[in-house]
C-alpha cells in the first residue's frame, strides 16, 4: 500500500526519462518516476504489451500499478520504437531480462541487443544509460568498453540495482531503504542521485562493480537466511522444537533481525534462485568456489521435495492418491509462478502417480506447460473435494481464511500439510485433520514452548 505521497517535481525539474523493458521492474520504475513528475517513455519489444499499455491495460498483476498508470498517463508514453525512446530521453534505464543460462551464468543477450539498438538509434553524448537489470559484476565495464568501441565514449553509464519485491514494488520504489548508484564518472551519478532525492532515502555512491555486487550479495544473503531457517526447521522436527518460536527468539537479537526467518517449502520467484545461481557461477568463473551458496541452493531444492515424504508418511504410496495444491504463485500478492515451489511439488506428485488438483486465487490459466497434467480448479473447495490430502503452498489470505473445518468433511482422507506455517495447527487438529507444518512441534510441546515464551516476557 502506498501511504506517502511524493510531491511531483516542478515542470522545470522534470527529466526526460526512457525505460527499456516494460516487465515488472521497468514498468514499476517508469510509472513511479512519472508519478514523481518526470516524462517517461517506456519501450518494449512485445507489441501486444505495448498496445495493452496504450489502452490503459496493465498486463501484470502488481498492487496499485493500474491506478498509478491511469493517474499519470499524461506523462507516460509506451512505444515499440527504440528510435522514439532515444529521441525523447536523456536518462535511460535498462530493465530487460537477464535469465539464467544452462550453465547458471546470466544471459546478457538482451542487454547486448539494447546497446546495439541504442547505438543504431543515434544515442550519444548527454545521455546516461542506467542499468536496473541484475547483471554480473564486470558487465558495466564491458558495456563501457563496447560504447567506446562504437565511438560512444561520451555516453554515461551507471549501475542502479533494484530491490523491488513483487506485490509491494511501488511502495519499495517510492520508499526505498537505500538507493545504490554505481558510477564511472561522478557527474553521471549526480544526475541519478538528483532524481531520487525527493524520496529521502540513504544513497550509496560507489563504483559500478561494487553496485553490481551489492545486488547479488543482498539477494544471496536473504536466500541464505531462508535456507538456514529451513534447515533449523528440519532439525526442529527431529528434536521436538517449534521453528516459529525459535525464529522469534532469534530475531529479537538485533544482529540477526526478525525478517526472512519464516520457514517454509523453499524460496522461488524471478530473483532469488537466478541471482544465487549467478553469483555462485560468477565466483566459479573467477576461480572461487562459493561453497555456502552451493548449500543454500541444495537446501532449497530439497525443501520443496520434503512435502512428498510427509504425504507418504500418512498416505503410503501416492499412486492414485488425490492431492490438492492450494496456491501456485511463488508468494502471495503476485501471479508469478517462476521458480515457484508449486512447480516442483506438482511435478514430483505427478511422477509418484498422484492426481493433482490445484487452485490459486489469481492464476487460473496461462500456466500451460509448466503445470502440464495438473487439474486446475475454479475454487479451493473444488480442489479439495474428495482429496486425500491438501497442501497449502502459498499463504494467500483468502486460503488461510478458508472454512477449514467445513472443508475437512468434503475430503476423502484429511491429511493437511501447511507449507508456510500460516494455519493454526491446534485448530486444524481440532477440526480432525492429520496435520503437519514445517518445523513445528506437536501440539503439546508447542503449547509448552509458547507458555515459557510468555513467562519469559513477564
Ligand atoms: C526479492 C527481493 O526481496 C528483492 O529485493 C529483489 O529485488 C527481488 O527478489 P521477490 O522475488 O519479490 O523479491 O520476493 P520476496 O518477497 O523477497 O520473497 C522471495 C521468496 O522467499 C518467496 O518465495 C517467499 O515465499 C520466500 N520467503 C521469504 C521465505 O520462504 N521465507 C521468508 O522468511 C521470506
Amino acid at each position: 500500500m502506498v501511504t506517502r505521497t511524493i510531491e511531483p517535481v516542478s515542470d522545470g525539474l522534470a527529466q526526460r526519462i526512457g525505460v527499456i523493458g516494460a516487465g515488472y521492474v521497468g514498468l514499476v520504475t517508469g510509472v513511479c518516476l512519472a508519478s514523481m513528475g518526470h516524462n517517461v517513455t517506456l519501450r518494449d519489444i512485445d507489441a501486444a504489451k505495448v498496445t495493452a499499455l496504450n489502452d490503459g491495460d496493465v498486463p501484470i498483476y502488481e498492487h496499485g500499478l493500474t491506478e498509478l498508470v491511469k493517474a499519470n498517463d499524461d506523462r507516460l508514453t509506451f512505444t515499440l520504437s527504440m528510435d522514439h525512446l532515444v529521441e525523447r530521453s536523456e536518462l535511460i534505464f535498462i530493465a530487460v531480462d537477464t535469465p539464467p543460462t544452462y550453465s547458471g551464468d546470466a544471459d546478457l543477450s538482451r542487454v547486448r541487443a539494447v546497446i546495439t539498438e541504442f547505438a543504431k538509434a543515434g544515442g550519444g553524448e548527454g545521455q546516461v544509460l542506467i542499468m536496473k537489470s541484475t547483471v554480473p559484476v564486470g558487465t558495466g565495464e564491458r558495456i563501457r568498453a563496447e560504447l567506446r568501441a562504437r565511438g560512444l565514449g561520451l555516453v554515461g553509464y551507471c549501475s542502479n540495482p533494484e530491490f523491488l519485491r513483487e506485490g509491494t514494488a511501488i511502495g519499495d520504489f517510492l520508499r526505498p531503504d537505500r538507493v545504490v548508484i554505481g558510477q564511472f564518472e561522478p557527474r553521471h551519478g549526480d544526475r541519478i542521485e538528483a532524481l531520487y532525492r525527493p524520496l529521502g532515502a540513504p544513497v550509496v555512491r560507489t563504483s559500478v562493480a561494487s553496485a553490481e555486487m551489492i545486488k547479488y550479495a543482498s539477494n544471496a544473503f536473504l536466500a541464505t537466511k531462508i535456507s538456514f531457517i529451513n534447515e533449523i526447521a528440519n532439525v526442529c522436527e527431529e528434536v521436538g522444537a517449534d521453528v516459529d518460536v525459535v525464529a522469534r527468539g532469534m530475531g529479537l537479537d538485533p544482529r540477526i533481525g526478525p525478517s526472512f526467518l519464516r520457514a517454509g517449502i523453499g524460496f522461488g520467484g524471478s530473483c532469488f534462485p537466478k541471482d544465487v545461481a549467478a553469483l555462485k557461477q560468477l565466483a566459479g568463473d573467477s576461480g572461487y568456489h562459493f561453497q555456502l551458496l552451493t548449500s543454500v541452493i541444495e537446501v532449497n531444492e530439497l525443501q520443496k521435495r520434503r512435502v512428498i515424504g510427509k504425504l507418504k508418511k500418512h498416505l503410503g504410496d501416492l499412486e492414485g492418491k488425490r492431492v490438492a495444491l492450494l496456491g501456485l504463485a511463488f508468494k502471495p500478492g503476485t501471479d508469478d509462478i517462476r521458480e515457484a515451489s508449486s512447480l516442483v511439488l506438482a511435478a514430483r506428485l505427478l511422477a509418484e502417480g498422484a492426481v493433482v488438483r490445484a487452485f490459486d486465487p489469481v492464476i487460473s490459466d496461462g500456466v500451460g506447460e509448466r503445470l502440464r497434467g495438473v487439474d486446475m480448479c475454479a475454487t479451493a473447495e473444488a480442489a479439495m473435494a474428495d482429496a486425500d490430502a491438501a497442501v497449502l503452498v502459498t499463504e494467500w489470505d483468502s486460503l488461510v481464511g478458508l472454512d477449514w473445518p467445513a472443508l475437512r468433511s468434503t475430503m476423502r482422507k484429511a491429511v493437511l500439510i501447511d507449507g508456510r506455517n500460516a494455519l493454526d495447527s491446534e485448530a486444524m487438529i481440532g477440526a480432525g485433520y492429520t496435520f503437519e507444518g514445517i518445523g513445528r512441534a506437536s501440539v503439546r510441546s508447542r503449547a509448552v514452548t509458547e507458555l515459557s515464551d510468555t513467562q519469559d516476557r513477564r
